[in-house]
């Protein structure tokens, strides 16, 4: 099977979830989306990470992202696991789990997505078959995949940065700048290389040129 790439169509399927069978693509509609896997059920790690992409449901709405996670275990066990999810999560704020989670124990979906870990010998399940790793897929309205992050199942994500390659990528659709080192949502952008100077003037009026190829400009954003 290749590997998935950025600019690949995100692979189409149908999964039972905590909020009902869905197509994944009838799913994502015309928003964005964040596909991200979790080792497994009733960890600790994963538990503070779902808890957080909770809490955080209000930062994916404004930004037209809708957010599902999926790992290698039945919807019976996610059922009973998004309340300890709650509970637990809600020490920290109030935390509802309202995102679905793929049930995936045969491992279709988590196959189709290279999503299973090859290396950590701890990360299995009673019979030997491997969990998920920590994946993230950020999909577009078109279906095209537009970031992928792969970590191990020791350290928990950053959400903070998934939500910042986001407003990065959905900003370049908009305008025609790339984003800095470190770069967050209201601060100045890169001019893409593939505007002339002449454009630049006017397009970015404000812009200012530090090397020939190395063009800064405020940009104002809703
Ligand atoms: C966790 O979520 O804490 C975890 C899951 C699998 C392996 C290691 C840690």
């Amino acid at each position: 099977m290749p590997a998935l790439r950025l600019g690949n169509t995100a692979p189409n399927f149908e999964a039972d979830t905590t909020q009902g069978h869905i197509t994944f693509h009838d799913w994502i509609g015309d928003s964005w989306a964040v596909l991200f896997s979790h080792p497994g059920d009733f960890t600790p790690v994963c538990t503070t990470e779902l808890a957080e992409v909770a809490r955080r449901a209000s930062d994916f709405a404004q930004r037209n992202v809708k957010v599902i996670g999926i790992s290698a275990n039945g919807l019976e066990e996610h059922e009973k696991w998004v309340k300890d999810i709650n509970e637990w999560g809600s020490k920290v704020g109030p935390t509802d789990v309202g995102f679905p989670i793929i049930a995936d124990a045969d491992r279709k979906i988590s196959t189709l997505y290279d999503m299973l870990d090859e290396q950590d010998a701890t990360n299995k399940d009673a019979k030997g078959l491997p969990f998920t790793i920590r994946t993230v897929f950020v999909i577009d309205p078109k279906k095209t995949i537009r970031l992928t992050i792969a970590y191990p199942a020791s350290t928990g994500r950053n959400f903070d940065e998934i939500i910042r390659v986001i407003d990065s990528l959905q900003i370049g659709d908009k305008h025609r700048v790339t984003t800095p080192v470190n770069w967050k949502k209201g601060e100045d952008v890169i001019v893409h290389p593939s505007v002339s100077n002449e454009e630049a003037k006017t397009l970015f009026p404000e812009h200012t040129v530090h090397k020939p190829y190395l063009r800064t400009t405020p940009l104002k954003v809703e």
